[in-house]
């Protein structure tokens, strides 16, 4: 039996230890937010936060987070999170979708670490989230927008 917390509530899953943190966040538990883009840790589609650190759920073994803290789009919470939900929606971000809940965890993360980050830190930071709709230019200035109305 493996435990963690999602999204604030302790959750057990029984399932076998290499079992990827993806599927269980999917199949079992119910929650389809993350998505399963590349399986290969290439794309970020799934990124989660563990330990407030974003990590790729696809190539994460469930046994890995037992005991850790685990996060997803639909438990984001405080003020890096509102920020970046409010300056997605205003600059108008998304296209088909498919990858912007691993950009916004990735986006939250970012900011909630630095706060005022230049293009070379969201660059750095965001670089391992694909986009095929290609919306990097809007994702760079809504990360400005959303440290700008953190007060960065
Ligand atoms: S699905 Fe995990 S990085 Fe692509
Ligand atoms: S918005 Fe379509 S893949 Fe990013």
């Amino acid at each position: 039996m493996i435990a963690f917390t999602l999204n604030g509530r302790r959750r057990q899953v029984d399932v076998p230890d290499d079992t990827p943190l993806l599927w269980v966040i999917r199949e079992e538990l119910g929650l389809t937010g993350t998505k399963f883009g590349c399986g290969i840790a290439q794309c970020g589609a799934c990124t989660v936060h563990m330990d407030g650190a974003p990590v790729r759920s696809c190539s994460m073994a469930v046994a890995a987070v037992d005991g850790a803290d685990i996060v997803t789009i639909e438990g984001l919470s405080g003020e890096a999170a509102a920020a970046v939900q409010g300056a997605w929606e205003d600059l108008d971000v998304v296209q088909c979708g498919y990858c912007q809940s691993g950009q916004i965890m990735s986006a939250v993360a970012l900011l909630t670490d630095n706060p005022k980050p230049t293009d070379t830190d969201i660059d750095d930071a965001m670089s391992g989230n694909v986009c095929r709709c290609a919306t990097y230019v809007r994702i760079r200035a809504a990360i400005h927008e959303a440290a700008k109305r953190l007060g960065g």
